[in-house]
């Protein structure tokens, strides 16, 4: 559906900002396609070049298999009507009600009374809003505000749903409800949506695949269970570490001291990572029913990513040494992720 070729970006100012390097970017159509980065990164000078509200440097930006950076002024505008999209602070007009802002875009295509009707009633239906179509938006709360931003965007019943930083300025309640719209509109009417945040909760909630940008560069990119539970790059992890708890808390390991060697009197601290079917019962009932080992749950976990389960168990082996390493052995034949973060002796 969209796809950005050798795409770069120089602002020529006071001083010259390389805002995007070489980004090459395929998005499929229906898709729900996330990308984050820190304050800085390019995310906005990216996705509007998705639309050419910034024209890039150099390359190539090609949507439903049109190339805009070859099209003219005029052809651009037909264009765009294709791409909608939504801004954090939502820039509303404030002087018109709901219905108005919405309809405005219509107004500029020059579609009639009635006509603009039709078209924008059942809109303000699906985002929740019939009830507020008279209302100013200063008497609207900010996801009130967000569904007009998002019903302006599909008025004119685009392809493609560019959305920059769309929730940033809503508490997480607010966030979740307004996500959730965006997906029933991605499901329901095929729409291809864009979305740049710095917020991992935004990816892991709705979107299909993941680009990590930084510094005018992707650093990686996947679908967002692979990026979730195998990172690459330090920023991809440090973003995840921000939703997914993987450390032992501090206080798990208050009555115990923690050794590199497995000296006598220690048993193995091992972290597992599991995804998908694989549930953490029947790993741990097998360690205690072939091993005969005392397993404790030091601290454990499931997250659900998309649809996903992935699941984190931090446990101790405790028993007979060589029954805990047949345990470790054991655990490396299961289709799960694992690592022996140390050995740990209880202190008393
Ligand atoms: N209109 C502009 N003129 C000059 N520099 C800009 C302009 N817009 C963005 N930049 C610079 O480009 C870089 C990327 O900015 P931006 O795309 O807004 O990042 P993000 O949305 O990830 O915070 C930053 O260094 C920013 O200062
Ligand atoms: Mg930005």
């Amino acid at each position: 559906m969209i796809t950005l070729e050798h795409i770069s970006k120089v602002y020529e100012n006071a001083n010259r900002v390389e805002a995007l390097k070489d980004i090459n970017l395929t998005i499929k159509k229906g898709e729900i396609y996330g990308i984050i980065g820190q304050s800085g990164a390019g995310k906005s000078t990216l996705i509007r070049c998705i639309n050419m509200l910034e024209a890039p440097t150099s390359g190539s930006v090609i949507v439903d298999g049109v190339d805009l950076t070859k099209l003219s002024a005029n052809d651009l505008r037909k264009a765009r009507k294709d791409i909608g999209m939504i801004f954090q602070h939502f820039n509303l007009l404030s002087s018109r009600t709901v219905y108005d802002n919405v309809a405005f875009p219509l107004e500029l295509q020059g579609l009639s009374k009635s006509e603009i009707k039709e078209r924008i009633m059942p809109i303000l239906d699906i985002v929740g809003l019939t009830d507020r179509v008279n209302n100013y938006p200063s008497q609207l709360s900010g996801g009130q505000k967000q569904r007009v931003g998002i019903a302006r965007a599909l008025a004119s019943n685009p392809k493609v749903l560019l959305c920059d930083e769309a929730t940033s300025a809503l508490d997480p309640q607010t966030t979740k409800s307004i996500l959730q719209l965006l997906k029933d509109i991605n499901e329901k009417m095929g729409l291809t949506i864009v979305l740049i945040t710095h917020e991992m909760q935004v990816i892991r909630e709705i979107c299909d695949r993941v680009a990590v940008i930084e510094g005018g560069i992707i650093l990686e990119e996947g679908s967002t269970v692979e990026v979730f539970t195998n990172p690459k790059e330090h920023t991809t992890k440090e973003f995840i570490s921000s939703v997914v708890s993987d450390n032992l808390p501090p206080e798990a390991l208050e009555h115990f001291e923690l050794h590199q060697d497995w000296i006598a009197g220690t048993a193995p601290l091992v972290r597992l990572k599991f995804t998908g079917q694989v549930a953490d019962e029947p790993v741990v009932a097998g360690l205690v029913r072939r091993f005969n080992l005392d397993v404790s749950i030091l601290f454990g976990g499931i997250d659900y990513i998309q649809n996903t389960s992935v699941g984190r168990l931090i446990i101790i082996l405790n028993g007979d040494p060589m029954k805990a390493q047949e345990g470790l052995d054991y655990i490396k034949t299961l289709p799960i992720e694992s690592e022996v973060i140390g050995y740990v002796r209880a202190n008393h």
